[in-house]
């Protein structure tokens, strides 16, 4: 007999697909997750890509996402604030892995150390997850080879919200791909604004009086060595720029590589 089975058509996989492999919750507002690679994908590390999911209007709700992991490594990382009523976050927040997610292959963006003149000391300044841009680059060889000490600050309202730098720095001294190059070489400085810890203040603050430099036992910023990385809310980004334009520094962008550079850190929704 010949039975024909009426099959239901397989649903198509988007051609922007990729398959989470990792999720880590930090704290009620804060993530990161690991997606595979497209092997199209080349990007320096420090720039964003667009991804996303697929909304309820069947078309793919995109943010900006600094990727977080260095361009060696195999998979992606990212690390994204979860909020509540966010179009995108709100989702984001509850995939697991085996999921997929959408991710454009046009990487983009200025913290990126071709935009830097070279200099002796790279200085990265970031708040909350601004940071994920400087998880990339804390992993890059390059960034070892090109300066003599990298300097990295993440200031958050609390402890907790510290956990994914806090990690990822006690971590890199001992990669075994890049544990030697870090070696010495790297400073990170945690500081928190609203709860008790060994650094409090914003870092604006710590810039300004001189206390950040004194706690590292380093020289005060200084244009004709020091190169600046910034990456935090909209407020941070303009109240850091004034700092370092009184102080002789000039913003950079790819075409015209200069003493710092500024991104603002994307997705707020
Ligand atoms: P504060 O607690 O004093 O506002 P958020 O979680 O709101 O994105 O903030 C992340 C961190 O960035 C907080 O510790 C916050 O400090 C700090 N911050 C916010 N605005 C500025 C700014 N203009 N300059 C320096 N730090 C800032």
């Amino acid at each position: 007999m010949n039975v024909q089975t009426e099959q239901a058509p397989a649903t198509e996989r988007h051609p922007d697909a990729q398959t989470i492999t990792k999720v880590t919750h930090y704290t009620d507002r804060l993530f990161s997750f690991r997606v595979t690679r497209p092997q199209s994908l080349r990007f320096r590390s420090g720039e964003f890509v667009m991804i996303g999911l697929i909304g309820d209007n069947g078309k793919p709700l995109l943010r900006a996402y600094s990727i977080a992991s260095p361009s060696w490594d195999e998979e992606l990382e990212f690390y994204s604030i979860k909020v509540p009523d966010g179009p995108l976050t709100s989702k984001l927040q509850n995939i697991k892995v085996g999921d997929d997610i959408i991710l454009k292959t046009k990487p983009v963006g200025t913290l990126v150390t071709d935009a830097l003149i070279p200099g002796k000391r790279l200085f990265m300044l970031s708040t909350g997850t601004g940071f994920a841009p400087f998880a990339s680059l804390t992993r890059d060889p390059e960034v070892y080879e090109k300066f003599d000490e990298v300097i990295v600050t993440h200031t958050c309202r609390d402890v907790a919200e510290l956990d994914y730098s806090k990690q990822l720095a006690e971590s890199l001294p001992d990669d075994p791909l890049i544990g030697e190059l870090v070696g010495g070489k790297l400073h990170y400085y945690p500081t928190t604004t609203r709860e008790t810890s060994d650094n409090m203040g914003r870092i604006t603050t710590l810039i300004e009086s001189g206390k950040l430099f004194e706690d590292l036992g380093i020289e005060t910023l200084n244009p004709e060595t020091d190169r600046v990385m910034l990456c935090g809310s909209m407020d941070f980004n303009t109240d850091l720029r004034k700092i370092l334009e009184d102080r002789g520094f000039e913003e950079g962008a790819n075409s015209k590589p200069a003493t710092f550079v500024l991104e603002k850190a994307f997705v707020g929704e």
